[in-house]
């Protein structure tokens, strides 16, 4: 079955079952707690934690969808058959229990082997189940044990297992969570391993692969990390699309599926080398190339930063093991394309936001090449040496842009150890030393500021909103700084602007002075502004009660002031320079006349 097949099949399935069938929420979830979606229920936390009613949004309380998900905790599993940093969960849910229209654990079950055995034709002996056994006040789940066996899942099937395999959630630090019941599929002995004990959840050889969670959500976990039971009863259940996939088209890995191969094959087109050989190298390059490709569709740019960070330590990584396999310049291009082209259909933003994904990568590509391999040689002068200071660390960091985690990488291939807590002093000490004058740079004007910069400062503000309404949602303010002549705006951008573009947002600042519009201060509780939608610096570190600028209903910004009181006193904005300021990254400079 091809993929395009599986999630139509998942999709109609629920749909035929009463199910409304929700798009993928975004990979960036909506609580800044949280810097990616890793589940599909994120979307409907505050549904399954009883906070809203289901039936008002969404007419049911029955959903059902494919969502797009981000993980970084098993990247250095992947390259092995079943990890993925992005990958893709079919889910379903029934919220709130009731008597008349909720399910729980007996129809969900049901619904699960009718799925797999009954629409998937995968074979009943191969499913093996794991219930909750019970552990720290929470019962044993003796109802889901019950209910397999009445479905025909032989006693021994059936593996019990604690907190550590069978309790899932919450996302964050608090939220709904519950007891699960996992499903697995065995691939046979040929996948496994001779440890007396080996079934599902063993440790030492993947032949039992866990392919759908059923969560059974009743409780919550408060700050306090206590879980008590939740007012409503709620079935959250999770696949792994890629893992099913590579079993319904009978291949060890979704490397080897319609999800993979065309990039595969590409990689061995380009590196003139077989994947048969160099097995690991290739996946991970293909799972990097995925995932930043999906990464940068959502707007996200390499940086040094959450999850820009994140998004430079895998594209990093991946150019590293470009490198590795001699792969030519720009290679990450053609690659990107092939994720663009299975894509495509399923998920359209990685075809409009094509030229952003090829000129970033390209950008990040030319940038990094110029120091890898001198960095790469500098690694080799200090690792010779024995283990790895934290200064050395830092300094492959700061002068070479090595993230911490690829010096680990080559550490760990040379055996040797990285002095982490060194790494993290010397960072901060660098912090504190460009802290020296951040509040300038990133939001504030200083002491001394003049009338002058307190006037560019809040025209900063209406550039922000500006570039953010012209140009598109993914713009970021990257820095700063104001002088009582200019004001300088870095903000991420893939590419230069067009003349027609900067006169729209001066006209659009312009119009704005002239409604002679009220700039209001307020303090809040930063969750507060940011719930209020107040544009965030995301650099920043910010106290608990925040200062927010509004300018009539225009913007609204956390930041530290000071602003004038009406934009009439700013007099005409005119943009004097746009320009590169790093890769995905545009520089603004403006005057007011
Ligand atoms: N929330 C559960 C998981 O992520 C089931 O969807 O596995």
């Amino acid at each position: 079955m091809i993929s395009k097949d599986l999630r139509k099949n998942f999709l109609d399935f629920f749909e035929k079952r009463g199910h409304k069938i929700v798009a993928s929420g975004s990979l960036l979830p909506s609580d800044p707690t949280v810097l990616f979606t890793t589940a599909g229920m994120q979307q409907f936390t505050l549904y399954l934690a009883g906070g809203r009613d289901p039936i008002e949004r969404f007419g049911t309380r029955h959903l059902a969808s494919c969502q797009k998900c981000f993980r970084t905790d098993d990247i250095d599993k992947v390259g092995d058959d079943i990890h993925h940093t992005f990958f893709e969960m079919l889910g379903n849910w029934s919220i709130g229990q009731d008597q008349e229209k909720g399910y729980f654990k007996k129809r969900m079950i049901k619904y699960a082997l009718e799925f797999l055995v009954g629409v998937l034709n995968i074979d009943k002996n191969r499913i093996w189940v794991t219930i909750f056994k019970g552990e720290k006040n929470i019962p044993k789940d003796e109802r889901s044990k019950k209910i397999w066996q009445e479905n025909g899942v032989l006693r021994e099937r059936i593996g019990e297992f604690g907190i550590e395999e069978n309790f899932w959630g919450p996302v964050g630090k608090t939220g709904p969570c519950g007891p699960t019941s996992e499903v697995f599929y065995d691939r046979g002995k040929e996948f496994g391993c001779k440890n007396p004990d080996c079934g599902p959840n063993c440790h030492h050889c993947q032949r039992f692969v866990e392919i759908w969670n059923l969560v059974f959500m009743e409780y919550i976990k408060d700050e306090d990390g206590n879980c008590r039971l939740l007012s409503q009863k709620n079935i959250d259940t999770g696949i792994g699309f890629e893992r099913l996939v590579a079993i319904l088209q009978k291949k060890p890995s979704a490397y080897e599926t319609d999800l993979f191969l065309p990039i595969i094959q590409e990689l061995g087109k380009i590196s003139f080398k077989k994947y048969e050989e160099e097995k690991r190298n290739f996946r991970i390059l293909a799972d990097h190339i995925r995932g930043t490709v999906f990464l940068i569709a959502e707007g996200i740019f390499p940086s040094n930063v959450e999850r820009g960070y994140v998004l430079r330590r895998i594209l990093r990584r991946a150019i590293r093991f470009g490198r590795l396999l001699n792969l030519p310049k720009n290679f990450l291009i053609p690659l990107a394309q092939k994720v663009i082209e299975i894509y495509e259909d399923t998920y359209p933003e990685v075809k409009s936001k094509e030229t952003d994904i090829l000129t970033i990568l390209q950008n990040e590509e030319e940038k990094f090449e110029k120091t890898l391999e001198k960095g790469l040689k500098q690694f080799e002068k200090i690792s010779a040496k024995g283990d790895i200071s934290g200064i050395d660390a830092f300094h492959l960091f700061d002068t070479y842009g090595f993230p911490l985690e690829l010096t680990q990488e080559l550490a760990k291939e040379r055996k040797l150890e990285i002095d982490i807590e060194g790494f993290k002093e010397a960072f901060e000490e660098h912090r504190e030393i460009s802290r020296a004058g951040a509040e300038k740079k990133f939001g504030g004007v200083g002491k001394e500021a003049s009338f002058e910069a307190t006037k560019l400062h809040t025209a900063t503000h209406l550039l922000h909103t500006a570039l953010k309404k012209i140009l598109g949602p993914h713009i970021r303010q990257m820095g700063s700084d104001i002088t009582s002549k200019r004001l300088r705006f870095d903000f991420s951008h893939p590419q230069k602007m067009t003349a027609e573009e900067i006169k729209k947002i001066e006209d659009l600042v312009n119009q704005k002075i002239k409604e002679d519009l009220v700039v209001k201060k307020e303090e809040m509780r930063y969750e507060e502004a940011i719930k209020s939608g107040a544009l965030a610096f995301f650099k920043e570190k910010y106290p608990e009660i925040v200062k927010v600028y509004s300018i009539g209903n225009f913007s609204k910004e956390i930041c530290a002031g000071p602003h004038i009181n009406r934009t009439s006193e700013l007099g005409k904005f005119k943009i004097v320079k746009e320009e590169s300021s790093g890769a995905g990254i545009r520089r603004i400079k403006a005057i007011l006349e």
